[in-house]
């Protein structure tokens, strides 16, 4: 595809003479000490703020160039908070979102609507949003007549040619969401995050819905477009065996908090942090006929109105003392590029290795690696 044939119009593109003086060492993304706190309110005739709801409390992390940072955790950890104040959808209590440097997270809003169309968002359910009533085709020119780029019959051409790119036809711009299955809906979805060139795309559960073989078509497509555009993810995902797939690093999300990030490699070899093993102890290991025993752990999530008082994981935590429930542990340096925040990972006993599976046989695990690899084979 030739990248070039609907050029930016320039008109209320202000942000572009800004990015184009980046460095090529500035992340493309820097979060730092970001926080988003949701009142509650009570009361019918008088309402009150009985509360607030610590969504996100403090998460930095930078994502480069090119790069797949997975964020994953539990349902209610803050991702989705997460992935729309970077694009902000929402405003943040408190800290900064830096794209190529600029803080965006204060950006007036007439700079960030230019800025937008450089940050984009793919989500879990295409169907909850794409507009039943429109055709595909003026779903994918819209994005590109708000941004002012190229003229009618220009932005009809890039919508045939994103067609292809997503692996779909060009008579499919006629046809309604409705009329698509799951995994061509999610295509639909990633078209539309392309046609305005962005350079960074939250992917909130993005394949999350889909069946396995599907989600692996689709992975796989998002990884060809990082290579052929450059793009940087942010991919939110609760399935541990997805991420390994997909993501170059991983940063583990508890109640609001980062208690661990690390390079793939390094996470699923020597995961440090408590919640991270319990985890990874969920998903059975590739080679088959092996699991790693199941960390169960007891309780369910404390709510993110009241989270406990010093390490938010002590409540659950098997390897908890008198310090984890008086002081908060920091995020710290764990090895070149893994942080983790626990007082006592140097000092914790390794969880324990992998033990021959009851009846063998092939983990789910495997068959779902099994199942990418193929679709990958089939250059789907
Ligand atoms: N608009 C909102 N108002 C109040 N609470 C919210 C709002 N959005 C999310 N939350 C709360 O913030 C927490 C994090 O939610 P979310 O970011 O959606 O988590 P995840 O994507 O990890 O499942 C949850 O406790 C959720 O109920
Ligand atoms: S700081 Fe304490 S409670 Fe928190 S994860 Fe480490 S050992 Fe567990
Ligand atoms: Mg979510």
């Amino acid at each position: 595809m030739s990248d070039d044939d609907v050029s930016a119009s320039d008109n209320g593109d202000d942000t572009r003479n800004d990015l184009r003086n980046d460095t090529r060492d500035t992340p493309l993304l820097s979060v730092r000490g970001l926080v988003k706190h949701f009142p509650v309110k009570r009361g019918v005739v008088i309402s009150r703020v009985a509360g607030q709801v610590r969504a996100v409390d403090d998460v930095s992390f930078d994502i480069a160039r090119g790069e797949t940072l997975a964020l994953v955790g539990e349902s209610g950890c803050g991702k989705s908070t997460t992935g729309r104040l970077i694009l902000r959808l929402i405003a943040p209590t408190a800290g900064a979102v830096r794209f190529k440097g600029q803080d965006i997270a204060h950006l007036p809003d007439e700079p960030m609507r230019a800025m937008r169309r450089h940050l984009q968002i793919i989500f879990q359910d295409p169907y909850a949003s794409l507009n039943p009533r429109m055709t595909v085709g003026d779903i994918l020119a819209e994005p590109m007549a708000v941004h002012g780029l190229g003229s009618e019959a220009e932005r009809a051409d890039r919508v045939r040619e994103l067609l292809a790119v997503v692996g779909l036809l060009p008579e499919h711009a006629r046809r309604y969401p409705h009329q698509f299955s799951g995994g061509q809906r999610q295509r639909v979805g990633i078209a539309r995050a392309l046609t305005v060139r962005p350079e960074l795309i939250v992917c909130d559960e993005a394949v999350s819905a889909l069946d396995v073989s599907i989600q692996a078509q689709v992975v796989n497509l998002l990884q060809d477009l990082q290579k052929r555009f450059g793009l940087s993810y942010l991919f939110i995902a609760h399935d541990l065996a997805v991420v390994k797939h997909i993501a170059d690093r991983v940063a583990v999300m508890y109640l609001g908090k980062l208690v661990e990030i690390a390079d793939k490699a390094g996470l699923y070899a020597r995961p440090l942090h408590p919640y991270t093993q319990a985890l990874l102890s969920a998903i059975p290991r590739p080679q088959p006929g092996l699991q790693r025993q199941r960390i169960l752990l007891p309780g369910d999530v404390p709510s993110a109105m009241n989270p406990p008082e010093g390490c938010r994981f002590h409540t659950r935590c098997a390897h908890a003392q008198d310090r984890c429930r008086r002081e908060e542990p920091a995020l710290r340096d764990a090895a070149p590029g893994h942080s983790v925040a626990c007082h006592f990972f140097e000092t914790l006993p390794r969880p324990e290795e992998a033990v021959a599976a009851p009846g063998g046989g092939q983990s789910r695990f495997a068959l779902r690696l099994a199942a990418y690899e193929a679709a990958r084979g089939r250059g789907a």
